[in-house]
Formats: structure tokens, C-alpha cells, sequence
């Protein structure tokens, strides 16, 4: 199947795409589905081919008009990661892809292949709290600093602000989750890119990464908002089943070129079989995260006129007329199923209510068909100072909820049970 029907210009939609772009079945007995590849090497023609394989994939000459570069060695490519690779790039309207081990390998990755001693990364924050540790901790350790500011309206003048005092041409890299994870603040995208585009301008090789794992691929397009490289981890709605771990980038193909070089030498790309996996979840994850994204609306609903809660933060209740309202209108084009709530009591209150649930299982990551709930400040953000922490909303009380596929009329009996503590 190609990217476009032969009977006119337009591309076919990404969910349509996702049943068969990017995958020969003459190439696999007719097989409708690509078969799982669980080969570590690929046997060459000739030796002569090797080489020309070998000269392409290690950039040591230009492809030729209509070369590609050939099967060699899976740490370097293999097709069930290549089919997901040109489906994800599809989706996100990118040019190209890399799939990692993790979304975290998809992060350090890209890190590493775009930065070097001496630069400044720009986050806005909250952000996962592995992303946080690795900018906080790991980044310093090789002479790169990370600057963090508040997520939210006016994230891009808090960056400006920082650039100016710490010097504009060190700034290589800006970063932002958005929603972010846990608050689920808005980021201007547009705007974000705008500022990268001031700072290549002014003569800095800057580049703006999104994590788009939280509305992606399915309610928020960054790179047609102007961002470099879209970053995922598809261990969450892209595998949606929470039977794997697995990470996404997409972008130019010069710039997935760079970061392909250094997954290839670190060895962060993931396994054929989970390749195998992303490419059969793929095929329903539009119409998971829709009928994930009604279940939820209905649950924050409920939350919001709940006496036990106090505040709710879902992209679906922002206030009318609000900035974040009309930030979520101009970028996302659904409401996703990540609700953060805080319920009145903090901490001890928290845990009973985590801990009174039946149906949603108290368990850390997101994006999957069960719902889950955890506790951030204690579980999946607790290498983040609380300080940081509180200061972005992330208090004691709060709850995260990642909401599933299960039947509404359960999840919302369960729901009610669980704050009747
Ligand atoms: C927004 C976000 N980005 C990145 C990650 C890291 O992904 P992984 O656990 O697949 O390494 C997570 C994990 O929870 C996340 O929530």
C-alpha cells in the first residue's frame, strides 16, 4: 500500500495507513501481516551489496536517486521497526522515524545526539519524572545544563527571560512535555517554535522537542505547530495495551539521520517483537483513545462536583474564554485520558481513596486498556524535589488517573466508591 490512492494526490488517512503502508507482502508469502522478523543479521547478496549497505548506513557516501539503505544487522534496522518507523512518520506528517527501547531511551538518545559540553537546555516543567532526572542529574554530568520554567501560559517568555540572562547562543535545546505530566498544563507550541526559529536565526543550531505522549499521536500534530523532533513514549497509548515498553521519535530526515547514529552505537533501539507489537496496536489507536477520551470526560465530570475534590485538571474543563482554553482549542483536537485531580485531606486522604478502588488498579504509567490511578508525588515524580513540585500544583492530595476501556457504568461505580472514604 502507498501513502497516496492512485486515483489522485491526496494522502490517505493515518488510520488507514496504519493497515498496510509501509509493508510488501510479496516480500512474506503473501502474508497480510508482516510477520515478526526475529533476526539479529540479514544475509547479503553479495559481498559487493554488504559494502554499499554498509557505506550508506554509516553515511560514508550519498544514497544514490531511489537507493535505499539495504537490511544489515537489527541494532542498525530491521523491517518490523521500519514498517512502525514509516507509519509513525505518517501519522505525525513527519518525514521520518526512530523507534527506541523505551520512552526514555527516545529522550536520552535524541539528548545525546543533539548536544555537547557547554549547551543549555530550556524545559518546561513539570515534566516525567525520569526526563527530570535525566536534565537535573545525568545531563550536568557531561557538561550540559538544564534551565527549568513553569509550564503553561507564557512558558515561551519564561524561556526568552532565562536565554537572555544565561546567554541566547548556548541554548541548543528546547524541551516541553505538554500536556504536562501530572499537571496537565498547555505549552504554546506554536510559540515555542517561533523562539527556536529566532535562536537559529541568530546563529544557534537550536532545536524544540515535544513529548507528545500524553495527546498523541491521535489529538495533537507538534510538527505542524512547528516543533523539530515529536518524542513519545509509546510504552502508553501507542502500545496501549501496557504489555510493553517502547519509544518513539519523529521529525526531518536529516535530523532522525543524527539521532539514528547514536541509537545505533548506544543500542537503544528496541526488539523485532515489540516492533511486531507497536504495529498491531497502531491499528486501533485512534479508536482507543477516542473511546478512552469519552469514558474520561464523563469521570472528570463527576470529579469536578465531587465534595471530597478540590480541584480538577483535565483538558476537557478548562474554563471557557480561559487562556489554557484557547491554547487547548488552537492545538489539540481532544481531550485525552490523563486526569489529574487533588482531593481535600492531602496524602492520608489520597491513599485511602488509591487504595479503595476495584476496578482501576494502583499502578504507575498510563495510556493503557485498564485504567490505572498512582500517586506522583510519591511514585512516578518522586525524584523531583517537592518543592518544585508544589510549586507546579503537584501537591500531597493530588491523584493521577489514566482511564481505560472498561465500561463506563463500572468505572464511574468505582469511582464514586473509592472517595465515599
Ligand atoms: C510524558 C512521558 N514521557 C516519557 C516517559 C518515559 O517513558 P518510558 O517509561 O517508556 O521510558 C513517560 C513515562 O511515564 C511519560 O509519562
Amino acid at each position: 500500500m502507498k501513502r497516496r490512492h492512485s486515483s489522485g494526490d491526496r494522502e490517505f488517512n493515518p488510520e488507514t495507513l496504519a493497515l498496510g503502508y509501509a509493508y510488501d507482502p510479496t516480500l512474506s508469502q503473501g502474508s497480510v501481516k508482516p510477520p515478526v522478523f526475529l533476526t539479529s543479521t540479514f544475509q547479503f547478496e553479495t559481498a559487493e551489496e554488504g559494502k554499499r549497505f554498509f557505506e550508506l548506513a554509516y553515511g560514508l557516501r550519498e544514497a544514490e536517486e531511489g537507493e535505499e539503505t539495504g537490511l544489515i544487522y537489527s541494532r542498525l534496522n530491521n523491517p518490523n521497526l521500519q514498517i512502525f518507523e514509516e507509519r509513525m512518520a505518517a501519522w505525525d506528517r513527519s518525514e521520518a522515524a526512530a523507534t527506541f527501547a523505551s520512552g526514555m531511551a527516545a529522550i536520552s538518545t535524541s539528548m545525546l545526539a543533539l548536544l555537547q559540553p557547554g549547551d543549555l537546555v530550556l524545559s518546561t516543567a513539570p515534566v516525567y519524572g525520569g526526563s527530570h532526572y535525566l536534565f537535573a542529574n545525568i545531563l550536568p554530568k557531561f557538561g550540559i545544563e538544564t534551565h527549568f520554567v513553569s509550564a503553561g501560559d507564557g512558558a515561551v517568555d519564561r524561556m526568552r527571560e532565562v536565554a537572555k540572562k544565561l546567554g541566547q547562543e548556548r541554548v541548543r535545546v528546547l524541551f516541553t512535555e505538554t500536556p504536562a505530566n501530572p499537571n496537565n498544563q498547555h505549552s504554546d507550541i506554536a510559540a515555542i517554535a517561533a523562539f527556536a526559529d529566532e535562536l537559529r536565526t541568530a546563529g544557534s543550531d537550536a532545536h524544540f522537542l515535544v513529548d507528545n505522549t500524553l495527546l498523541g499521536p491521535v489529538f495533537q500534530r507538534p510538527a505542524d505547530l512547528g516543533a523539530d523532533l515529536v518524542i513519545y513514549s509509546a510504552t502508553k497509548f501507542i502500545g496501549g495495551h501496557s504489555d510493553l515498553i517502547a519509544g518513539l521519535a519523529t521529525g526531518t530526515s536529516a535530523l532522525i539521520k543524527r539521532i539514528l547514529e547514536m541509537r545505533t552505537i548506544l543500542g537503544t533501539m528496541t526488539t523485532p517483537f515489540n516492533g511486531w507489537l507497536l504495529l498491531r496496536s497502531l491499528e486501533t489507536v485512534s479508536v482507543r483513545m477516542r473511546r478512552q477520551a469519552k469514558n474520561a470526560s464523563r469521570l472528570a465530570k463527576l470529579l469536578a462536583e465531587h465534595p471530597l475534590v478540590e480541584s480538577v485538571a483535565y483538558p476537557g474543563l478548562l474554563k471557557e474564554g480561559s487562556a489554557q482554553r484557547q491554547l487547548f482549542e488552537r492545538q489539540c483536537s481532544g481531550p485525552g485520558s490523563l486526569i489529574s485531580f487533588t482531593v481535600k485531606g492531602g496524602q492520608e486522604v489520597a491513599y485511602r481513596v488509591l487504595e479503595r478502588f476495584e476496578v482501576f488498579r494502583l499502578a504507575v504509567s498510563l495510556g493503557g486498556t485498564e485504567s490505572l490511578v498512582e500517586h506522583p508525588m510519591t511514585m512516578t515524580h518522586a525524584d523531583v524535589p517537592k518543592a518544585d513540585l508544589e510549586a507546579r500544583g503537584v501537591s500531597p492530595g493530588l491523584i493521577r488517573m489514566s482511564v481505560g476501556l472498561e465500561h463506563l457504568s463500572d468505572l464511574l461505580r468505582d469511582l464514586k466508591h473509592a472517595l465515599a472514604t
